[in-house]
């Protein structure tokens, strides 16, 4: 079977690479991992070409355009590549009769809600990142509307403060905590911290059975993101911790890092307050048949506070702290 990866070098796209090495299926698929310098997705014809050329039956979309404040000011690349281009791979996918799945992000919402996220909720996204994003939400449900090919599926993956190989803020706090005695971390927007590493692997068990054949499942949106909740201040507070009982050594202090108010600290974009989401959609998909949900529960969706813990222990270990 042919698969292809967008976003190789990214977050998700780097922990895809080793989801498949850790499946005993990787070796009888043909896995093709695209970056930029092979598929520029602000490109239409690009996208295009590719997918004619290379006929995969099963695509993951884990490239994007991601510095959501500089999207303020790219607009027309922000949509080209969060828009359009998953907008090529579902018509592409509806065509071919091939699975298509790509992911999305919290930012989709306005962050108003008082409990977590549905799926079913009315998108409105604040800043042009999340525009661009919703955009391609709806363009590929457009493309699946009138779907004929039984064949033809897709999910998307919605998720949150992704963490893994490459930049992020667990990354980014723990070099401000060596360079600064006093950090001011954002306590008043909601979350769940999401391991790229996992991401990629509960992507797998979505999509793939155990034989390597792609898996049906109703086609839609699905909330992805780990169990529990934090705040950016604890999400940082743990990475520093995690890293002193590792042995680290730090200028600030875990317990005098200090919680300061979305309001005062003013950035391009606007972020959305509330980014929980109800995972049960994806939880009552995953559960098979004679198993309990239990098992899906405490293995599929771990705690949040587990995964970095062990993501900062890594770090730690490969000498990247
Ligand atoms: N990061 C988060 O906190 C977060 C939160 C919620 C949802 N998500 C979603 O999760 C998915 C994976 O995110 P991530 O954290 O893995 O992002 P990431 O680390 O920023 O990786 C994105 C990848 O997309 C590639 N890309 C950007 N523009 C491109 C273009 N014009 N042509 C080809 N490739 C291009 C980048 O290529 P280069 O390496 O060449 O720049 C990069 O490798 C995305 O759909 C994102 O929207 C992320």
């Amino acid at each position: 079977m042919n698969i292809l990866v967008f976003g190789k070098d990214g977050q998700l796209g780097k922990a895809f690479q080793g989801a498949f090495e850790a499946q005993k299926f990787g070796a009888s698929h043909d896995i093709q991992y695209v970056g930029r310098a092979q598929c520029d997705l602000s490109d239409a014809d690009a996208v295009m070409n590719l997918l004619h050329e290379t006929q995969p039956q099963l695509i993951f979309n884990a490239a994007a355009y991601t510095a959501v404040d500089q999207a303020e000011q790219e607009i027309d690349l922000a949509y080209a590549v969060n828009a359009n281009a998953p907008a090529i791979m579902a018509q592409y996918a509806v065509k071919e009769g091939a699975t298509l799945v790509h992911y999305s992000t919290d930012y989709v919402f306005d962050g108003t809600k008082a409990t977590p996220y549905l799926e079913t909720d009315a998108r409105n996204p604040l800043g042009i990142y999340g525009k661009s994003k919703a955009a391609g939400e709806a363009a590929i449900e457009d493309a699946f509307r009138n779907n004929r090919n039984p064949q033809a599926q897709f999910a998307i993956l919605r998720t949150s403060w992704v963490y893994g190989d490459g930049g992020n803020f667990i990354r980014t706090i723990l070099r401000l905590a060596k360079e600064r005695e006093v950090l001011k971390i954002i306590s008043d927007q909601h979350g769940a911290p999401t391991s790229s590493a996992w991401l990629a692997g509960i992507s797998l068990l979505m999509a793939l059975g155990e034989d390597g054949c792609i898996k049906s499942f109703p086609s839609g949106i699905y909330h992805a993101v780990p169990n529990g909740q934090t705040t950016w201040h604890g999400l940082a507070t743990l990475a520093i911790q995690s890293a002193m009982d590792a042995g680290v050594q730090f200028k600030v202090d875990a317990k005098a890092i200090q919680p300061i108010l979305t309001a005062e600290y003013s950035l391009p974009a606007p972020r959305p307050m509330n980014s929980r989401m109800s995972t049960d959609k994806l939880r009552s998909l995953l559960v098979k048949p004679g198993s309990a949900n239990a098992f899906i529960n405490e293995f599929q969706f771990p705690e949040w506070e587990n995964m970095v813990r062990e993501y900062v222990h890594r770090l730690v270990a490969t000498g990247a702290v």
